[in-house]
């Protein structure tokens, strides 16, 4: 199997009316300015098909093309996807060997697609973790891309909500210890100031999207999903297409995002 020639037509999986149907049904002022996703299900999408493991992941680089597009196009300002987690290094070598050497041939070959659609690429997670060729690949991508003012499509990877806070915790501590912060002036927007995501035009996501059916959040984004509306669908990512995207959307802009008041005093507002 060669990931190198994975390059696959993006099948619409609907007609184009029911596309437009769906883009109509969107309120443009009411936008989830970041959408965050749970990528999930890409080895039960496999195994399924009598297929291995790294032919989900392979598909699912087609469903990243696709929701990159559509997020684009919708005008999502902040895209962020969870492709490898902190504990994702725990699984067999190989598969790590093969998600990594995918990730990095996927990232070179996506980013004239990228700098076409003026998408800027970013990262939150262990950088000098990954492999030398990926950093080597995803180093071109987010310089080629820098000047890129649409979307900004920030992967998480080797990520994880308890890597990037304890991160954060001892950067502070050291700035502490320095004498260049004094602990009082330690509250809740200084500590979000050292968090990774702290470079992304909006922090936290208004919508976290999970793949695959699992009801968790998996050690992705702790301390920004506080208020994050929260949808999870049973398709596993490689069949999640366009129309599921705009339809979670949809179902996020039907919700009432209250942050602790009542009902009465959102309405009031
Ligand atoms: C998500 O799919 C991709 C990664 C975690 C890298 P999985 O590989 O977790 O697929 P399932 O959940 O085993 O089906
Ligand atoms: C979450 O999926 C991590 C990513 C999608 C990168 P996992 O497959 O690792 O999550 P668990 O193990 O089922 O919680
Ligand atoms: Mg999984």
């Amino acid at each position: 199997m060669s990931l190198e020639n994975d390059a696959q037509p993006v099948i619409m999986s609907t007609d184009n009316t029911t596309m437009e149907k769906l883009l109509e049904s969107i309120d443009r002022n009411r936008l989830p300015r970041h959408v965050a996703i749970i990528m999930d299900g890409n080895g039960r999408w496999a195994t399924s098909r009598g297929l291995e493991r790294s032919q989900g992941h392979i598909e699912g680089v087609n469903t990243v093309r696709r929701i990159t597009e559509i997020a684009s196009e919708v005008g999502v300002e902040c895209l962020t996807l969870y492709a490898f987690s902190t504990e994702n290094w725990n699984r067999p070598k190989a598969e790590v060997d093969a998600l990594m050497h995918l990730i990095g041939i996927a990232i070179q070959r996506e980013t004239p697609d990228l700098i076409k659609n003026n998408v800027r690429l970013t990262m939150i997670g262990d950088f000098g973790r990954m492999p030398e060729d990926a950093r080597k690949r995803l180093q071109g991508c987010f310089d080629d891309t820098a000047h890129c003012t649409g979307l900004v499509l920030n992967l998480a990877l080797s990520y994880s909500g308890r890597w990037d806070i304890s991160r954060a915790a001892r950067d502070i501590a050291r700035e502490v210890a320095d004498g260049a912060l004094n602990p009082d002036e330690i509250d809740e927007s200084l500590f979000a100031s050292r968090l990774s995501t702290a470079k992304l035009p909006v922090q936290d996501p208004d919508l976290l999207i999970r793949t695959g059916g699992e009801v968790r959040v998996s050690n992705f984004l702790l301390w920004e999903i506080t208020y994050t509306e929260i949808e999870v669908t049973d398709k596993f990512w490689p069949d999640f297409t366009k129309e599921d995207f705009l339809k979670a959307i949809i179902s996020y802009q039907k919700r009432e995002r209250r942050f602790g008041k009542t009902s009465q005093q959102i309405t009031n507002q």
